[in-house]
């Protein structure tokens, strides 16, 4: 792999995947970003890696589903691998306004894998991330693995499981060299303040409330997001041709204990002015519709044949990404308020 083409990686998951390949891992090799900027894009989460790697790394500004746009990027940069992330990715979002996931989702995935079967005889991997929203949801028992069948439930979920479809049926049909990964919810750094998460961390932060969806008790499987780059960069360099695997963080929660968590060590680290408890903050709002009840990841076959777990508990991921929301509060302003847009006029052409 000389020449990565990584599509979203001004995103939460690209920029730490970027970031990982050039600082931790073996890869000696160049990427090109290609990313939109979207209100989840922000060039800002990679500019220290501009400046530090100019000989390894390239960002351009592009839509992925300007198909002609993305075939010359193919060319003028040699590119022989692909690891797409690209997406809009919030369900809320999908719920009121589902066209931009059905464009950028399953036409820019189209796109990207028309360009690289036309290049075919140089690629050397093409590596999708999915979700494992895909496979709808699960009731108290059992767990996703690779061939659970598809049941996406959200206009989110339903452009994903479209988009893998697609990447699928290239690799059966063409012969196109793809593997794909289905993960569980990531959390971490530089993740916009929209997911649970975050969200809950900032507001617990500034005393307002917290919206919990329904009764709270929805299950989710929390990833830390470098658990999720090891994972993603072991499958590209040793995962088998045509298949998928599944990335779980062996951290399953509900939603209400988590948010409790993360007002808890907030309330250690500085109590609310008035002194209450943050917990007080917590308030039940109505519920997602077609809301998934639990999801849960078996991810044996990652672990089995490629020898990956993760390395972060739930304790140690949910305290650092904490701590990196209150180190960096001036790029959670800038994102949050649009001042980030007057921020990239300043800084760059
Ligand atoms: P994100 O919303 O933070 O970032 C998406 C990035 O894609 C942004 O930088 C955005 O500008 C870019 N983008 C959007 N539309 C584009 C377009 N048309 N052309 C070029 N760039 C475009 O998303 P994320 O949380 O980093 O997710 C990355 C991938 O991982 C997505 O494919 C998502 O479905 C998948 N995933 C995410 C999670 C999670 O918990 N965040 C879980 C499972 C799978
Ligand atoms: P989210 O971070 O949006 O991820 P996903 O929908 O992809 O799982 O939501 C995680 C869980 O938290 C999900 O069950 C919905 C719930 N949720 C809330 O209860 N309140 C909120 O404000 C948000 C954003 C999510």
């Amino acid at each position: 792999m000389k020449n990565i083409l990584v599509t979203g990686g001004c995103g939460f998951i690209g920029a730490n995947f970027v970031r990982y390949l050039l600082k931790e891992s073996d890869f000696k090799g160049r990427i090109v970003n290609v990313d939109k900027l979207t209100y989840a894009g922000n060039r800002e989460n990679l500019a220290d890696i501009e400046t530090d790697f100019q000989d390894q790394y390239v960002f351009i500004k592009a839509d992925i589903c300007d198909g002609a746009r993305i075939d010359g990027i193919f060319d003028d940069y040699s590119i022989d691998t692909v690891c797409h992330f690209a997406a809009e990715s919030h369900v809320d979002r999908s719920i009121v306004k589902p066209d931009a996931f059905i464009q950028t989702n399953i036409v820019g995935t189209f796109n990207l894998l028309e360009s690289a079967r036309s290049r075919q005889k140089q690629m050397i991997r093409f590596h999708h991330i999915s979700t494992d929203e895909v496979y709808g949801s699960l009731g108290r028992e059992g767990y996703f693995t690779e061939t659970t069948p598809y049941q996406p439930n959200s206009p989110y979920s339903a452009s994903k499981a479209s988009s893998d479809h697609l990447v699928r049926a290239f690799h059966k049909t063409y012969g196109l060299p793809i593997t794909i990964s289905n993960c569980s919810n990531n959390y971490g750094p530089y993740q916009f303040p929209e997911k649970l998460i975050p969200l809950i961390i900032l507001n617990a932060l500034d005393g307002k409330s917290l919206p919990i969806y329904g009764d709270g008790r929805n299950v989710r499987d929390w990833l830390y997001v470098r658990d999720h780059c090891t994972a993603i960069w072991t499958i590209m360099k040793n995962g088998k041709t045509g298949e998928t695997y599944n990335i779980g963080g062996d951290s399953e929660m509900e939603n209400i204990a988590i948010v409790e968590i993360i007002c808890d060590i907030l309330d250690e680290k500085n109590r609310l002015s008035d002194n209450r408890p943050r917990k007080d903050l917590i308030t039940f709002v109505d519920d997602r519709p077609g809301h998934d009840r639990r999801y849960a990841i078996d991810f044996t076959k990652l672990n089995k044949e490629l020898n990956w777990s993760p390395e972060a508990t739930l304790e140690t991921g949910i305290r650092d990404t904490i701590q990196w929301y209150l180190d960096n509060r001036k790029w959670v302003d800038r994102v949050k308020s649009g001042e980030y847009q007057a921020w990239i006029k300043t800084h760059y052409k």
